[in-house]
């Protein structure tokens, strides 16, 4: 492949900040490089965006879409009609994307039109779940990158077998894992615990905000009777997502919630805050992505709200296990968890906060 001199990093919600983070620091400073910063707009509340920047030391946007909320196709196509506008004034030999979220897809698609190449962090992995709108956007976004960046070894295998170059296939572990290792002192500092007034292991982690958990009264019903199951046996700590204080707001039930003695929801935090709540907790209870990664990484159990998982490493390999939303196996799994029977785990090759080095070293010799 020819010198990829200027580079383009996109990055356009809450889980895309901390995988770049590093990337472009590095990508800034180097002489070798002309980096661009494009922030989509995606999040855009302080508490989904502008906190990570500030925590994370991460530069200033260069360009800043501001496209915000909407429907999927909104929020995709107004994303490609003002993304290619900057393809088209700046002219990149390369687009980063990570992960698997509306941005991701948007700014590959519009940067593969233009025929200008793709480099997509965190590509291969698979749920096999079509209905979760990030499984298409895994999906596409491989489908037309040009440089793959893979967590797991699962990715690998996927890409193989969906067609890819294997020259192109790079496993340089997960990006997840580097702010944790890097911030890992400032994280050791925050003092989340005594604002909440928490002690070490008292509390379990809950996040949740899927749609296939929180979209309809039906799902929120029955993940009110698992919280009141599970906060009778140990104090859930809920940073609640926006979507999923919405939905609670729409359905008439986020009083219900409220009134859960044992549940303490509060805002989103911020990422040194969120991090070391999960470091000193019992367990997590979660419907996220990263978050089982995370968990893994520091060898706390995991619960994963979903029937399927793109990051299958962590159950076979790490402390993840999931649970969907079935009470009997949630509360008998947090049982286990309380007598200390859960298995330490193990942490995956290259997870090790060495991976955005990695990635340096494939864009500089590509
Ligand atoms: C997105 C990602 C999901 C990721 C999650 C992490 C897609 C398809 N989904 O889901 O993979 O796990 O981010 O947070 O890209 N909102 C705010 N403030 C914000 C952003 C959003 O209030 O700064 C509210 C709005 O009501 C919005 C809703 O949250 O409609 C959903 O936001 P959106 O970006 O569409 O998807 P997420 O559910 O956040």
């Amino acid at each position: 492949m020819s010198q990829l001199k200027r580079i383009i990093v996109v990055a356009g919600a809450r889980p895309n900040f901390m995988k770049i983070a590093r990337l472009v620091e590095r990508l800034k400073k180097n002489r070798g490089f002309e980096c661009l910063l494009v922030h989509t707009g995606q999040h855009y509340d302080f508490v989904m965006s502008e906190v990570f920047f500030q925590e994370l030391r991460i530069p200033k946007p260069d360009v800043f879409l501001n496209v915000g909320s909407g429907s999927h196709a909104e929020q995709t196509a107004k994303i490609m009609t003002t993304f290619e506008a900057v393809l088209l004034d700046e002219k990149p030999d390369l687009v980063v994307v990570a992960g698997d979220v509306n941005s991701t897809l948007a700014c590959s698609l519009t940067a593969a039109k233009l025929h200008i190449k793709v480099a997509h962090i965190e590509s291969g992995l698979r749920s096999f779940d079509r209905t979760m709108p990030e499984e298409i956007n895994r999906i596409v976004t491989d489908a037309l990158s040009d440089i793959y960046f893979v967590s797991e070894q699962s990715g690998v295998e996927n890409l193989i077998r969906e067609g890819a170059a294997k020259k192109s296939i790079h496993l340089v572990g997960s990006v997840m894992i580097d702010p944790v290792v890097r911030m890992a002192k400032a994280i050791d500092r925050s003092r989340i615990l005594r604002r909440l007034d928490l002690k070490p292991q008292n509390y379990a982690v809950l996040t949740l905000h899927r749609p296939s958990n929180v979209d309809s009264a039906e799902m929120l019903a029955e993940i009110y009777e698992i919280l009141s199951a599970v906060s009778e046996r140990i104090r859930l700590v809920y940073p609640i997502h926006p979507r999923t204080s919405d939905r609670m707001q729409t359905h008439d039930l986020l009083n219900q919630f409220t009134e859960l003695k044992d549940l303490q929801m509060i805002e989103p935090l911020g990422y040194l805050d969120f991090v070391k709540l999960v470091k000193d907790s019992r367990f997590v209870l979660t419907d996220s992505g990263s978050i089982q990664e995370e968990t893994t990484y520091l060898h706390i159990p995991c619960l994963t709200m979903r029937d399927n998982t793109e990051r299958p490493s962590t159950v076979e390999m790490g402390t993840n296990k999931l649970v969907g939303r079935d009470k009997k196996v949630i509360t008998k799994a947090v049982d286990c968890i309380l007598t200390g029977k859960w298995r330490p785990g193990r942490v995956p090759r290259y997870w090790d906060g060495k991976t955005t080095e990695r990635i340096l070293d494939v864009l500089a010799n590509p």
